[in-house]
């Protein structure tokens, strides 16, 4: 039977947490490099036009989801299409969370490792190069990665094992609005740099011309990934909410604080990259090699370096609690008594999977499945199927299986919503996403050339 749900303490607390899911290395390390393959400007534009045109709606409907269930991510789809298979969303958003969570926190060792080594001294005065090749060796020793993998996982497990409120509420509160403050500090000595103003361009002033459908597809998985939508995520943090909180604005906030966070980081690392003639298009490495050089030119830029790295830690953790809290919450049906133990043992579980992603940096680089390094793989396997799988099934689900009236019901309380903007986001909901989710999906595994010739 399930258990008295716990509930978050105050609004802004909730939009602090859901915020925190959402901003994490997809907004801050993934973002930039993406799009600095992907052509800049560009792609932040059809990323933007994504996230407010698809990420808002889908969002709004895993809140509605969830908040109607008010129970655990598999029971939620049970309670509401009882006698039917639906539970499987929530079953895939689990599986989901458990492999991402495997691969995020080998970045988020990165960091803690990272961290180390500035506080060490060993992360200034270095050439570009050397930087880049400081990165290389940091990821590829076994025994360093491997325990700084298992640090953060355990930062994880501790605030997680703490509950909702005392736990996952309380640090979002102090994370995230320490995120954006240094984040604006990071951008105002960033644009102050000789020649900032080309990477301002680069990252503000669409060329079209860069626009391939590849840049388009990595667009949409790049929208859904950074707010947590297709995992059953946001249905889980929304199962605490009371029926008074606005689910539409909610989630709009969360929206802007994500385009903020991306386009922060953006304007954090391009002036720098062009101030320094480096190639925006480095890839993974992008953030670890150009902060370091643009902080050794900061005065007080041990200091920048240190607090940067801490919060960028802190932007991975409030991720990463989303992501085991919702294998918790499912395992435990929310009993209380049973959360710190099953913590504990999920966040090992992971990490015993998350072994093989970790080295394969390093002394498994060599061992490819599908030409990918394990690590690749897994990612492809979350951002590129699981994830849209999970969304494509979601809007499906909130389509076909919610009664309409039920659900306008459910995101009428706490807000004003009116009938045509319900009617506008169900048509979002139940055509545009499901059709824009599988022509990306075509095109990712290649199948949409075949289509079209
Ligand atoms: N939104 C997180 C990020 O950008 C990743 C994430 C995806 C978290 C799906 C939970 C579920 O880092």
């Amino acid at each position: 039977m399930s258990q008295q749900q716990e509930q978050w303490k105050s609004k802004i607390g909730f939009i602090f947490a859901a915020a925190g899911s959402a901003i994490g290395l997809g907004a801050i390390w993934k973002f930039p490099y993406v799009a600095g393959t992907g052509g800049g400007g560009a792609f932040f534009l059809v990323f933007l036009l994504f996230t407010l045109l698809l990420g808002w709606p889908l969002l709004i409907g895993e809140f509605t989801v969830g908040r109607k269930g008010q129970t655990d991510a598999i029971s939620t789809y049970r309670k509401l299409a009882p006698n039917t298979n639906w539970a499987i969303i929530g079953k895939i958003g689990v599986f989901t969370n458990f492999l991402l969570l495997s691969f995020y926190s080998v970045v988020g060792g990165w960091i803690v490792l990272y961290l180390v080594e500035a506080l060490t001294g060993r992360l200034s005065g270095l050439s570009q190069e050397a930087y880049g090749q400081r990165f290389g060796e940091v990821i590829s020793n076994p025994t360093s990665t491997l325990l700084a993998q298992l640090i953060f996982i355990l930062l994880t497990v501790i605030v997680v094992a703490q509950g909702v409120q005392k736990g996952i509420e309380k640090a979002s509160k102090i994370m995230m609005p320490a995120l954006f403050i240094l984040f604006v500090i990071l951008v105002i000595r960033s644009l102050t740099l000789d020649g900032a103003m080309e990477g301002v361009k680069f990252i503000l002033v669409p060329d079209f011309t860069k626009l391939s459908s590849e840049t388009i597809s990595f667009a949409l998985g790049q929208a859904f990934f950074t707010l947590s939508i297709g995992a059953s995520v946001m249905v889980t943090y929304a199962s605490y909410l009371p029926k008074t909180q606005n689910l539409p604005k909610s989630a709009l906030s969360i929206i802007v604080m994500n385009i903020a966070i991306a386009l922060l980081a953006g304007l954090a690392i391009f002036p720098g990259v062009f101030a320094f003639g480096l190639e925006p298009n480095a890839g993974p490495v992008l953030i670890f090699t150009v902060l370091p050089v643009v902080f050794d030119q900061l005065p007080f830029g041990f200091f920048f370096l240190i607090s940067f790295l801490i919060l960028f830690l802190f932007a991975a953790l409030t991720s990463a609690f989303s992501m085991i809290e919702i294998i918790v919450a499912t395992l435990t049906k929310n009993d209380q008594k049973k959360r710190k133990k099953y913590t504990w043992i999920i966040g090992l579980l992971i990490f015993i999977v998350g072994v093989p992603s970790c080295l394969s940096y390093g002394v498994m680089a060599d061992y490819k499945i599908f030409d990918r390094i394990f690590f690749d793989l897994i990612d492809y396997l979350v951002s590129n199927i699981l994830l849209p799988l999970g969304a494509l099934l979601i809007s499906i689900f909130i389509s076909y299986k919610v009664p309409k009236n039920e659900l306008f019901e459910e995101i009428r309380q706490g807000s004003s919503i009116g009938k045509v903007a319900f009617a506008l986001w169900l048509f979002i909901i139940k055509y545009i996403t499901p059709i824009a989710i599988i022509v990306v999906f075509l095109d990712a595994i290649g199948l949409l050339d075949w289509f079209i010739r």
